[in-house]
């Protein structure tokens, strides 16, 4: 780590105290005058500093900022050895997370980036990621058949449901992938993966996850009914850490049980595309039906009008008395 972590750590392991450059200096055998410069590095990042002599420094607010030491306490107890890499910037995470696992990263390797000037979503569309919200991909390599890819998706909206409620938030969600907050959308996951056709299962995946956190100043007309943000949503600033150590810690519990289908319950619970009329994509091309209920690889189950069943494990549900897609 250097000096710039281990400086942000001490400030924020005690957020209300003033800490002495002097003994800062001490603890990491290095000159004041480093410290200084560490500390002016990170006001010039737009961390809050308080500078007093002979007091020394002191957080004025807690900064959005990673801190390794502070996320490694947050995901102790995980199995999976979860290690992350934060870039300033970069197309999608998506991406860099794939070509890292295509190069032999292994699972527990996640990518976080502050903006994305390419996010992707799910059926090729853009995901408008500026600065503010949490952009992550993670590295997984579970011994799974493609088939499960879906109930993968499902798991990790559930997991982000579980996570949000660990901060007082309920969200709903809408199959496959979309996390809403009073009626609009608030994050959205795009898994993806590559077949190892000699094994006949997946090599890797790439789970990205997209959250808004706070207003977008510059969110088009177009997306303005559709789109919000926790902070407009909630009133509350979630700092990302906390946040992306929450999401962890749910996939890591809910992960390993998928064929349990332990994340079924809370994926139900919290569905908005239950009970609903949906537009979807059929065995005999594109229909109306009623959603009624997710089979166990969370395909969604809608019935139509003449009372049979079918399993729809493709495309999206649009609600036919809504903009939704
Ligand atoms: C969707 O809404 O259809 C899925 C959106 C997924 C967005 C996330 S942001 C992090 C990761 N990187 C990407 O390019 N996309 C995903």
């Amino acid at each position: 780590m250097n000096l710039r972590d281990e400086v942000l750590h001490v400030l924020l392991s005690s957020p209300e105290q003033f800490i002495s450059g002097a003994a800062v200096a001490q603890q990491f055998q290095v000159s004041r005058n480093a410290v200084w410069k560490a500390v002016e590095q990170l006001k010039s990042e737009g961390v809050r500093i308080a500078s007093v002599p002979n007091r020394g420094y002191k957080l004025e607010s807690v900064p959005d900022l990673y801190d390794e030491k502070s996320f490694l306490s947050l995901v102790k107890d995980c199995k999976i050895p979860w290690k992350v890499q934060w870039l300033s910037e970069t197309a999608s995470t998506n991406d860099f997370a794939k070509s890292l696992a295509s190069d032999g990263t292994p699972e527990g390797q996640v990518i976080v980036a502050d903006r994305q000037t390419m996010g992707k979503g799910r059926l090729g569309r853009q995901f408008h990621s500026p600065k503010g919200g949490l952009y992550m991909s993670l590295i997984l390599r579970p011994k799974l058949p493609p088939t499960q890819m879906m109930a993968v998706t499902a798991c990790t909206a559930a997991s982000v449901h579980q996570a949000l409620a660990e901060f007082g938030i309920t969200a709903q969600i809408k199959w496959v992938n979309d996390l809403f907050l009073n009626g609009r959308k608030i994050c959205g996951i795009l898994s993806e993966g590559s077949f190892n056709a000699e094994l006949l299962r997946m090599d890797y995946l790439v789970i990205g996850i997209g959250i808004n956190l706070h207003p977008d100043p510059h969110l088009s007309e177009v997306l303005q009914p559709i789109v919000t943000d926790l902070q407009t949503e909630t009133g509350q600033s979630v700092l990302r850490v906390p946040l992306l150590a929450a999401i962890l810690r749910q996939l890591d519990r809910l992960l390993p049980e998928l064929s349990a289908h332990t994340f079924l319950p809370v994926y139900s619970h919290y569905s908005m595309t239950i009970g609903r009329m949906v537009r979807v994509q059929g065995q005999n091309g594109e229909m109306t039906a009623k959603a009624v209920g997710f089979s166990d690889d969370a395909g969604l189950i809608v019935e139509k009008s003449d009372g049979s069943r079918e399993i729809i494990r493709t495309g999206t549900a649009m609600f036919v008395d809504s903009c939704f897609t």
